[in-house]
C-alpha cells in the first residue's frame, strides 16, 4: 500500500478545532478505503510566529514541498493586526500559496436543500444554487509591486500578465465543461486597464471552448446578481481580490461561512482549506462549524489525489449530517438543538464507517 503524505497546517483560532475534525475524517477514509495517510503537522500563521518567529517557518516549507497535498485550517490573530507585514499571520498564507504555485482557487457554493432556510435570503431564491468561483490566487493586488507605505501615502499595485490570465481562464472553461457550460468573467473593464486585458484575454481563451458560453460582468453588478439572481451563475471567473470578496458573499447563499470549502491548485501539491478565517470571536469554544474544513477534505481527495469515490462518500456524509438535523450554532434554529464541532466530526466519521463496505 502506497503511503499518501499530507502536510496538515492547523493554524490559528478555530483553525486547529476544525482541522482536528477534518483529520479524523481523513483517517476514517483511509480505514474504509485502504489508503495509508501519513500526516505531518506543521505550524503556520500566528502559530508559526510563536513556534519559530516566522509565519511560514522553514520546517513547514520543507514539509509542504514533500507532501502529496496540504490541508490548512485558518490563519489570523487580532493581537497581530498591527504587526509589520513580515510578522503577520496572513503573510504566511500568501507565502505558502506562492511557494506551492497554486494559482487556481476553486470555491464551490452549493446550497444544501436541508438548510436552504438558513440563508438570510428568501428560500426560493437560493434553493438549488450550485455555482463555482474560480479565483486567480497568485496575482493582482495581493502580490503586485511596488507596494508599501511612506509618510501620508500608501501604494499597492494591480498588475496581471496575459499568461497569468490565460492559465486561470483555461481552468474556468475546463471546469464549466464538467458543469452547465457557462462562464461569467467578472472584471471592472469600464475603469481598469488590467480588467480590459483580462476581458480580451478571457475572450480569446474562450474561443478554444466554443461549447461553453462566455458572459462578462462588472464586479459591482456581479455582487448584486449573486444575491438577486444566484441561479444565473455557473462558473464565475475572476481575479484575486474580487474573488476573495465575492466568495464570502457566497456564504450568504449557503447560510454560513463555515460551510464553504476551497481547493487551490497549481502544478505541484494542492492546498485545501475552508474559505473562512480564524474566527477569533468564537475560537476555543468548540462550536465552530467544521463542515467547510471537512468538505475541503473531499476536495483534497478529488482534486489533490484523484480519489473520486472517497470524495463522494465524504460529500454524501456531509449531506446526511445536515439532513439529520445536526447543527453548529451558526446554522441552528433559535432555541433549537445545537451540536459541537466534535459531534459533527464524530457523526461524519460514523457515517463513513457504517456505510456499505467497499467491494
Ligand atoms: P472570519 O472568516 O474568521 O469570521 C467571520 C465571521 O464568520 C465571524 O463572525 C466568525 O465567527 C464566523 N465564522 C467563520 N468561520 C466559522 C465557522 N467555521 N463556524 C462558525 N462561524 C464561523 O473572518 P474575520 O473575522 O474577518 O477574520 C478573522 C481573522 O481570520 C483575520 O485575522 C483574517 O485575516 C483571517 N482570515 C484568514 C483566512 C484564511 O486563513 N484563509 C480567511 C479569512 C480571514
Ligand atoms: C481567504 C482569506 C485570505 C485571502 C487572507 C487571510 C490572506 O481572506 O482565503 O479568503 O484574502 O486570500
Ligand atoms: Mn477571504
Amino acid at each position: 500500500m502506497k503511503t499518501v503524505r499530507i502536510a496538515v497546517l492547523p493554524g490559528d483560532g478555530i483553525g486547529p478545532e476544525v482541522t482536528a475534525e477534518a483529520v479524523r475524517v481523513l483517517e476514517a477514509v483511509g480505514d474504509r478505503y485502504g489508503i495509508r495517510f501519513s500526516m505531518d503537522f506543521c505550524a503556520i500563521g500566528a502559530a508559526g510566529l510563536a513556534a519559530a518567529g516566522e509565519p511560514l517557518p522553514p520546517d513547514t516549507r520543507t514539509a509542504v514541498g514533500g507532501a502529496d497535498a496540504v490541508l490548512l485550517g485558518a490563519v489570523g490573530d487580532p493581537s497581530l493586526d498591527g504587526a509589520p507585514r513580515h510578522l503577520r499571520p496572513e503573510t504566511g498564507l500568501l507565502a505558502l500559496r506562492k511557494l506551492l504555485g497554486v494559482y487556481a482557487n476553486l470555491r464551490p457554493v452549493k446550497v444544501h436543500p436541508a438548510i436552504a432556510d438558513c440563508s438570510p435570503l428568501k428560500e426560493e431564491r437560493v434553493k438549488g444554487v450550485d455555482l463555482l468561483i474560480v479565483r486567480e490566487l497568485l496575482g493582482g493586488l495581493y502580490y503586485g509591486e511596488p507596494r508599501g507605505r511612506e509618510a501620508g501615502r500608501a501604494t499597492n499595485t494591480l498588475t496581471y500578465t496575459t499568461a497569468e490570465i490565460e492559465r486561470i481562464a483555461r481552468v474556468a472553461f475546463a471546469a464549466a465543461r464538467r458543469r452547465r457550460r457557462v462562464v461569467t468573467s467578472v472584471d471592472k473593464a469600464n475603469v481598469l486597464e488590467v480588467s480590459q486585458l483580462w476581458r480580451e484575454t478571457v475572450a480569446r481563451v474562450g474561443a478554444d471552448f466554443p461549447d461553453v458560453r462566455l458572459d462578462h460582468c462588472y464586479v459591482d453588478t456581479a455582487a448584486m446578481r449573486l444575491v438577486t439572481a444566484p441561479h444565473s451563475f455557473d462558473v464565475i471567473l475572476t481575479e484575486n481580490m474580487f474573488g476573495d470578496i465575492l466568495s464570502d458573499e457566497g456564504a450568504v447563499l449557503v447560510g454560513a461561512l463555515g460551510l464553504l470549502p476551497s481547493a487551490s491548485l497549481g502544478d505541484g501539491p494542492g492546498l485545501f482549506e475552508p474559505v473562512h478565517g480564524s474566527a477569533p470571536d468564537i475560537a476555543g469554544r468548540g462550536i465552530a462549524n467544521p463542515l467547510g474544513a471537512i468538505a475541503s477534505v473531499a476536495m483534497l481527495l478529488r482534486h489533490g489525489l484523484d480519489l473520486a469515490e472517497p470524495a463522494e462518500a465524504v460529500d454524501r456524509a456531509i449531506v446526511a449530517v445536515l439532513e439529520q438535523g445536526l447543527r453548529t450554532p451558526d446554522l441552528a434554529a433559535p432555541g433549537g438543538p445545537v451540536a459541537t464541532t466534535r459531534e459533527i466530526g464524530e457523526r461524519i466519521v460514523d457515517l463513513l464507517t457504517q456505510a456499505a463496505p467497499v467491494s
